[in-house]
């Protein structure tokens, strides 16, 4: 580097990025650790940035030109009231934040309820708030005339996750009827216990869902029918996108240098090691078990056949010792009876995930039963050109092709010896896995992008806006 401080001055964000990962390594940071994964089915990654979605434009004023460009740009002057469940640095709250965002960039008038806070304050909540409040978006209280009276004033109300539904009779009481023809429904959960009248049953009248991809909205729709004998209203899928600020360390060869070295230090692996990293919140449903029983058989088979590969390693990032304490021993006592202790490393969860996919080599997505309902960290991991091992199920195979970005594998115990060959393919075929890895990043560039998110948002809401209108003009 012949000048690093300009270099540096570039990369204005690798620097917090670097403190957030040595916090993280050291505990501290609360904010960043807090609830990262607790979210049911698909998490964020970043602290949430300034400037996700719009570089400085500002809402209502100049810039309508853009705004025009914009997909949502017919969204400007708009009233929208956003309604989440609850405001935490989960994956759901995060992605109604960054909808907040895009609406205001095309200067809609956007307001936020959150229907469950925790009792005093919270670092978080405030935190979170105070970013939304710079951004113009307003934040009311959860109950009273006000969140009624915008409510009934809204062109759109959008309910983030099934749980939010006990806030339209608890807080709309009479009027919840004028209201439902112009919500849509944001789903981003595929778990048995959301499927309860007390959250839904309200769904059939509202005006459309929005769900993450198309296995998990076909779920819904056999679950809502079998089980509660309600119907599905207009369901539209729409798939994720990653933020521009992961895309950014993502192509910044430098920075994943940087972040790779220190990462791969402080594991104490070595450079030309192979890392295979699980990213994701420590528990059966994400299978680090099952991971960690195949890796164990992939080193196995490369003694058997004396295969010449660099030292294998495995990182599980997303422990939490103080939480999953029976599952969390059950892996650590299975790394201790196969004497893998130098093998695999366990990394407390965090939200600063660009520093592990820069560090790894393959990113083994395991979710088991249905799957992940999207699984965000597939994509932010094909960004940092990493081929996908995956689970067939759930949102997984959306995202992933198999054979050409990655290879699927069953779930259950019937995947721990496929998952294991494929390991060993990924180990011992260099060229191959860089090349799945490069068609994973094109695959991104070409579906996975914020702006495809914010085009396929667009579409939907363009759709349920006049599908609300012409209710009205009944
Ligand atoms: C991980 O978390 C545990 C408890 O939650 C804590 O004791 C430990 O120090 C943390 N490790 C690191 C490296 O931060
Ligand atoms: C729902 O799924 C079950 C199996 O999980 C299947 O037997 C049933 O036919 C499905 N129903 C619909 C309406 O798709
Ligand atoms: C994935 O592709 C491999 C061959 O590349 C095939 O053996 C396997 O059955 C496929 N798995 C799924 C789930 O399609």
């Amino acid at each position: 580097m012949a000048k690093p401080s300009a270099a540096w001055a570039q990369k204005r964000w690798l620097f917090p990025l670097l403190v957030a990962l040595s916090l993280s390594l050291s505990t501290a940071l609360a904010f960043l650790l807090r609830a990262a994964f607790d979210s049911s089915c698909d998490r964020h990654t970043f602290v949430v940035p300034d400037n996700r979605f719009d570089s400085g434009r500002t809402a209502g004023g100049a810039g309508n030109g853009l705004a025009d460009r914009n997909p949502l740009g017919f969204m400007k002057s708009k009233r929208v009231l956003l309604v989440s469940h609850e405001l935490s640095l989960s994956g759901g709250p995060l992605l109604l934040m960054e909808l907040a965002f895009l609406l205001r960039g095309v200067g809609a008038e956007v307001c936020w309820i959150t229907n469950q806070k925790p009792s005093g304050t919270d670092e978080v909540v405030d935190n979170l708030e105070h970013k939304m409040l710079g951004r113009g978006v307003q934040v009311l209280s959860a109950k009273g005339q006000e969140a009624v009276g915008t409510a009934l004033k809204a062109d759109l109300v959008v309910l983030n996750t099934a749980v939010a539904g006990k806030w339209l009779d608890a807080v709309l009481k009479e009027n919840v009827h004028q209201v439902l023809p112009k919500v849509l429904w944001w789903i981003h959960e595929m778990r048995g216990h959301y499927f309860k009248m007390d959250y839904v049953k309200h769904l059939p009248l509202v005006t459309g869902a929005m769900i993450d991809s198309h296995v998990t909205a076909e779920y819904w729709k056999n679950r809502t029918q079998e089980r509660l004998k309600i119907k599905m209203p207009d369901t539209y899928v729409v798939h994720l996108g990653n933020s521009k600020e992961l895309m950014d360390v993502a192509e910044d060869s430098v920075a994943k240098r940087v972040l790779r070295e220190h990462v791969r230090e402080s594991l104490g692996v070595r450079n030309d090691d192979i890392i295979f990293g699980l990213i994701n919140s420590v528990s059966r449903g994400k299978g680090q078990d099952l991971f960690l029983r195949a890796f164990y058989e992939s080193l196995q088979l490369i003694q058997e056949k004396k295969l010449v590969v660099p030292s294998l390693h495995a990182v599980i990032v997303g422990s939490d010792m103080t939480a999953q304490t029976k599952f969390e021993s059950e892996l650590r006592d299975f790394v201790a009876l196969k004497k893998i202790q130098n093998r695999v490393h366990f990394v407390n969860k965090t939200l600063t995930v660009a520093p592990y996919l820069a560090a790894i080599d393959v990113l083994v997505q395991n979710s088991q039963a249905r799957g992940e309902c999207f699984g965000r960290i597939t994509i932010e991991a094909m960004a940092f050109q990493l081929p996908v091992l995956g689970t067939s199920a759930g949102g997984t195979t959306e995202i992933v092709v198999n054979g050409s970005t990655g290879l699927l594998h069953p779930v259950g115990k019937e995947g721990i010896s496929p998952l294991a060959k494929n390991i060993v393919k990924l180990a011992t075929h260099v060229e191959r896995r860089l090349t799945m890895g490069k068609r994973g990043y094109e695959r991104v560039k070409v579906m996975f992008l914020e702006r495809h998110m914010a085009h396929r948002i667009a579409a939907v809401l363009k759709d349920v806006l006049q599908k609300a209108k012409n209710h009205r003009h009944w």
